[in-house]
């Protein structure tokens, strides 16, 4: 890698240069995945925000596309949601040619500098072509501002009612609480409830909320909301946290009020998921920013900052009579697999980008290190009920005080397996599958050369994979 490229991952999403936050509006239409997401393209550090685009037919290899939508006169584009608006409800396309709607916030720089407190609003853009090119509303905003600082961020969804209407729902984040808007047709939309001032995590304001429905393991149906948090997060600064309940009529009551987080590392913010997915894939698919509010602006790369985790399958777990949502690799990482190359206590590793299996011996404890040459390492290990993942040996850590720690996870159930995803500057942990999910960056001064299982692995195997 030349020395701009360094920690540049070989197959987790990063944008060619500049500068990339939050996934935005992803869709899957025509045998594209589309992901947006939060971009200032001019330096490496946040700025006015556009939408910039990718595309993928697998969900593993991506192409970037031309900015898709740009700031203008109403504000910067932050974060939002876009939906396939398959019977025309907007009518800013044709029953033939659904319009494809984004749905996202503006930000008015100048407003906010001004004292003022409604410089956030909700505005729409349509494409009829694929997502390729995107036309704004003419009469935008779509939600204007009731005198809020934080009232953003836009995640709408289809729903339908019992008597067969259809419904757009909005989630939208507002500051300490979420507030659901109901529309027939993407462009008008009325206040039908609010949730979250008494429940969760309020260590920060709220952010890039989600609203899914999904099925319990006994075939139950349960409302899913994800909501990020920055700062407040477990392992200090960004991350989401997740209730689940029922959601009717724009009233979402929480089964419990135990706050649970849908990664426990620190590195894994805004994730979202993604709208339009074939009736015959009944996924529910997620991506998350790979970085933390705390540090991403200043992690020690060159030519662009940020890259996204691996994309990860939703469902919802039984453990102990808990519900949990698990996050698992989706499926279609397997394809990146090179021929397995087993392990001994102490192995090479082949290249930067490698996934670790292992079934574990039952013992409920585990130890693995990585280290290179340089005696730097990383260690990862389930001792006492907590699972753990330590950096604070692990390499460049200067750039930001909190960065050198180790980072603990709470898992009262038994772990049985590992797989751990390795790239240029990252490792993605998940315990039984996704059972339990940490996610941390890591910036070591030269790639990790060998992983040692210490302790608690039965069997193990390095996947070399494909860029
Ligand atoms: C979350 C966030 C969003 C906002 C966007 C701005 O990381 O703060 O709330 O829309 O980033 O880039």
């Amino acid at each position: 890698a030349s020395e701009n490229e360094t920690y540049r991952p070989d197959y987790h999403f990063t944008p060619a240069s500049g500068w990339m936050n939050d996934p935005n509006g992803m869709f899957y239409l025509d045998g594209e995945y589309h992901l947006f997401f939060q971009h200032y393209p001019d330096t490496t550090v946040w700025g006015p925000m556009h939408w910039g685009h990718a595309v993928s037919k697998d969900l593993v290899s991506w192409e970037e596309l031309p900015i898709a939508i740009f700031p203008d006169s109403l504000g910067y584009i932050f974060s939002g949601s876009a939906v396939v608006d398959r019977e025309n409800s907007s009518g800013l396309g044709t029953k033939e040619n659904p319009p494809i709607v984004a749905i996202y916030t503006y930000h008015d720089a100048e407003g906010e500098k001004s004292g003022s407190n409604d410089f956030q609003t909700q505005g729409i853009a349509f494409s009829t072509d694929r997502g390729r090119t995107w036309t704004k509303y003419a009469e935008n905003p779509v939600l204007p501002n009731p005198g809020i600082r934080d009232f953003r961020d836009p995640k709408v969804t289809q729903i339908l009612n019992s008597d067969g209407s259809k419904e757009w729902i909005m989630t939208l984040a507002v500051q300490d609480h979420v507030q659901f808007y109901s529309s027939p047709d993407l462009k008008n939309w009325s206040k039908i409830g609010a949730f979250g001032q008494n429940f969760g995590a309020h260590g920060g304001v709220w952010e890039c909320p989600d609203l899914l429905k999904m099925q319990t393991p006994s075939g139950e149906d349960k409302w899913v909301l994800l909501l990020s948090i920055n700062p407040g997060g477990p392992q200090k600064g960004s991350a989401t946290q997740y209730f689940i309940g029922d959601f009717d009529g724009g009233i979402f009551t929480p089964d419990d009020k135990m706050i649970r987080w849908i990664d426990y590392g620190p590195d894994n913010y805004a994730g979202v998921t993604w709208a339009n997915l074939p009736q015959k894939d009944k996924r529910t698919l997620f991506i998350g920013w790979m970085s933390n509010w705390l540090y991403g602006q200043v992690v020690p790369t060159k030519s662009w900052r940020s890259a996204m985790t691996v994309p990860r399958e939703l469902s919802l777990i039984d453990v102990d009579g808990v519900l949990l949502l698990k996050s698992a690799p989706v499926e279609e990482l397997e394809k990146l697999r090179q021929a397995a190359i087993e392990v001994d206590e102490s192995s090479k590793l082949p290249s930067q980008a490698v996934e670790l299996e292992a079934e574990l011996d039952g013992s409920d404890a585990f130890a693995l290190t990585l280290s290179n040459e340089l005696g730097e390492k990383l260690v990862i290990t389930k001792e006492a009920g907590l699972v753990s993942i330590d950096r604070t040996n692990a390499g460049k850590s200067d750039f930001q005080e909190d960065f050198a720690a180790a980072h603990a996870a709470p898992m009262s159930w038994k772990a049985e397996n590992l797989r751990i995803f390795l790239d240029a500057s990252s490792v993605e942990l998940f315990v039984n599958d996704g059972e339990l999910v940490m996610t941390s960056l890591v910036f070591p001064n030269s790639p990790w050369k060998t992983v040692e299982f210490q302790q608690g692995v039965k069997e193990g195997r390095i996947f070399p994979l494909k860029k």
